[in-house]
């Protein structure tokens, strides 16, 4: 019986649950995911003791307690050390380890979607946005080994800072958003990291795609919409497009087995996924 959550605020449409009942369904296992809510003024430490005192395999941690949760850890991986944010924690033992999700998750939610990217991993990637996000899908990638991997920003520090996880691993250069919309046709990958263009009905684009090379793959990892208007100009060009939602079930197929020690497969919750979030 595995005793899983999330903590967080507010969590209460977070699809975390869904998800991870699927995820026990499928890989035939008895177990609940609860939400466990913290209140902004409630003590983050007296519910972190209490927790730490009940039967709990393992919780996932979202804002605004990503970096909060890492004092109370006895271990942390090496991918959330270099984030600085955690947002799985699995218990062994009455110890907990601390790991971050989703990098990996994202880039197994790329190249499930285009396993072709690993035969050439020359191809020249860019990344929008330097938030948390952008974070981890920059290091992930440049662990797996990818050898150009540029980030284009609003603020250019965030991006500099970002690149520094890269050094040793690839090569980086860091762009203007004005810039990056003059060089688009260089690009094979383009990843979508920031919100702009969340939010349904909503119909912005941080950069025009305009030039784009019609064999690009072009990824957003925002969710809803589904289809953002990023995705619509890519998709307008002839591009291949890579959803938002699929990050959601890879990094939480990840998280899955560091608690559990199986890997599930996604077959059709992608179009399931889609479904409830069309729904919403
Ligand atoms: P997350 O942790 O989810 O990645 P975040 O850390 O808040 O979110 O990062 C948000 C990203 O969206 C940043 O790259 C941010 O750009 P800045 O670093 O310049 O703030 C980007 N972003 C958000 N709103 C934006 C806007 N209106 N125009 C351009 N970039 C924007």
């Amino acid at each position: 019986m595995y005793h899983l959550g999330l903590i967080g605020f507010p969590i209460q449409q977070s699809l975390s649950p869904w998800i991870h009942d699927k995820y026990l369904s499928i890989a035939k296992l008895t177990g609940n995911y609860k939400l466990m809510e913290i209140d902004l003024n409630e003590s983050f430490d007296e519910r972190m003791l209490h927790l730490k005192d009940e039967e709990i395999h393992g919780f996932n941690i979202t804002v605004p307690y990503k970096e909060k949760i890492i004092p109370y850890l006895d271990d942390i991986d090496e991918e959330a050390k270099k984030m600085g944010a955690v947002n799985t924690v699995v218990n062994k033992n009455g110890k907990w380890i601390g790991y971050n999700t989703d990098g990996i998750g994202y880039l197994r939610s790329l190249i499930d979607a285009y396993p072709e990217l690993l035969s050439d991993l020359s191809k020249r990637i860019l990344i929008v946005g330097a938030g948390g996000a952008a974070r981890g899908i920059y290091y992930a990638l440049a662990v797996k080994g990818f050898e150009m991997i540029d980030i284009t920003n609003r603020t250019r520090e965030s991006a500099e800072d970002i690149a520094k996880l890269g050094e040793g691993l690839t090569a980086t250069t860091v762009l203007s958003l004005e810039e990056a919309e003059e060089e688009i046709a260089q690009y094979d990958v383009i990843i979508q990291t920031t919100s702009v263009g969340m939010g349904s009905g909503n119909n912005q684009s941080i950069i025009s795609l305009k030039g784009l090379k019609p064999s690009a793959i072009v990824s957003d990892i925002i969710y809803q919409p589904i289809e953002t208007a990023f995705l619509k100009q890519a998709k307008a060009i002839g591009a291949s497009i890579h959803y938002g939602h699929t990050m959601l079930l890879y990094q939480a197929q990840y998280a899955f087995e560091i608690w559990t020690g199986k890997r599930v497969s996604i077959g059709q919750l992608d179009d399931e996924l889609k479904n409830v979030l069309e729904g919403r």
